[in-house]
């Protein structure tokens, strides 16, 4: 089965338009494909597909241990097309528990179909960023704007960071160091990756060796979504050039999607645009990301990821540290490269803001749950 998860920096982009139309454009073509809402927390795909609400879905199999997976799924009214559904009661991807995300990862990977598409919810968590390197070919969407692209990029480079924390075993001195750089934003917005790397290879050369193979592997796709003009192409040129230089990345651009105002029509009648309207420039955008994605070639099965490797428990608070900081870092490279200007970078900041409040929100949330929990005298 090949995993395919579509994901973003910035929210509201067209990751649920693409990932629902994608999935039915491959199920059109006959393969057999399972479309997963894993937006935690958010989800909204069965609106998208027309799907009837479910009592069963993922909030059930996660707060549930009797529940099986294969239960969860539902049939569509699209020929060889599966819908596994966020549901209600779904924790938020910064509120499931590490062995949590393990049963999930195990249950969908070991899913029978051709094609698992998968929803993520937009940002830059651990749940999500695991979702992502669950294979090397995920598909990153963004819209022209200065601020989804630089989402995009600061996604990639979390992503990476993600893999080289995965990269080293728990007793690695690695580990160590890349911790203490966590916790220490301030030497943290003075590293580059390629720069990181070596001074991990001096500690642990095997650690690095293989984040570099796996890196080498990694092969992300890019959909520019909402273009109004082909002027916005040269943004598409902007980003894979950043990303190649400054993370040494290739990025496979798979396609644009134009904004299209079929799509608020097809929304509004429950239709996903492709059956609503397929001759819509957006619909045949669609079909041609399925086309090329019909041509490669199935991609191997590697651990970019390594959820044994989890060390502890982070809380929000932390992680919106390091993204915040990661951010910073990232600023300063596109800086350099001339691709900011003082405009941009003031958006930029009031977007962190609300980002930042946004994830001190989800911390104050986890820390009411586990006094909860305490109160009511379980182990956390
Ligand atoms: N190419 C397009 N043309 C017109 N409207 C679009 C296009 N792409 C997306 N939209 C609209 O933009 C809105 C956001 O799209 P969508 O829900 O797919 O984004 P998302 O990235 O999944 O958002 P979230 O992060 O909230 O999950 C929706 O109302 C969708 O119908
Ligand atoms: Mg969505």
């Amino acid at each position: 089965m090949q995993v395919i998860a579509v994901a973003s920096g910035k929210g509201g982009v067209g990751k649920s338009l693409l990932a629902s139309n994608l999935a039915i454009a491959l199920a059109e073509n006959n393969k057999d494909v399972i479309l997963a809402d894993l937006d935690l927390g958010g989800s909204n795909l069965h609106l998208v597909i027309g799907q009837k609400p479910s009592s069963t879905g993922l909030g059930s199999f996660i707060n549930n241990p009797k529940q099986k997976i294969d239960d969860i799924i539902q049939d569509t009214d699209y020929k060889n097309l599966r819908f596994i559904s966020g549901e209600g009661e779904v924790p938020g991807a910064a509120n499931i528990t590490a062995p949590q995300k393990r049963k999930l990862i195990n249950r969908m990977t070991s899913l029978q179909a051709d094609y698992l598409i998968m929803d993520l919810g937009a940002g830059s968590n651990n749940t999500i960023l695991d979702f992502f390197l669950l294979s090397g070919c995920g598909v990153i969407v963004t819209t022209p704007t200065l601020t989804a692209t630089l989402n995009a990029y600061l996604f990639i480079k979390n992503v990476l960071f993600r893999m080289l924390y995965g990269s080293f075993n728990k007793k690695s001195p690695a580990l160590d160091y890349l911790e203490r750089l966590r916790k220490d934003g301030v030497s943290l917005q003075k590293v580059y990756l390629s720069n990181l790397v070596e001074k991990l290879r001096d500690l642990d050369p095997a650690g690095a060796d293989l984040f570099e193979e796996k890196k080498q592997h990694f092969q992300p796709r890019l959909v520019m979504n909402m273009l109004d003009n082909p002027d916005d192409l040269q943004k598409v040129d902007k980003l894979i050039i950043s990303v190649r230089d400054y993370l040494g990345v290739n990025l496979d651009f798979l396609g644009v999607l134009y904004r299209d105002e079929f799509q608020k029509k097809a929304l509004n009648s429950r239709l996903p645009v492709v059956k609503y309207k397929p001759g819509a420039v957006v619909s045949q955008g669609v079909y041609r990301i399925c086309d090329k994605i019909l041509e490669m070639p199935i991609e191997e099965e590697i651990n970019f990821s390594n959820l044994d490797a989890e060390t502890s428990y982070q809380t929000a608070e932390l992680e919106a540290e390091s993204d915040f900081n990661d951010k910073v870092l990232s600023l300063e490279e596109l800086l350099h490269s001339g691709a900011l200007t003082q405009g941009d970078l003031i958006e930029t900041i009031r977007m962190q803001q609300y980002e930042i409040n946004k994830l001190k929100k989800e911390n104050r949330f986890i820390k009411a749950k586990l006094v909860k929990a305490s109160d009511a005298g379980f182990q956390v």
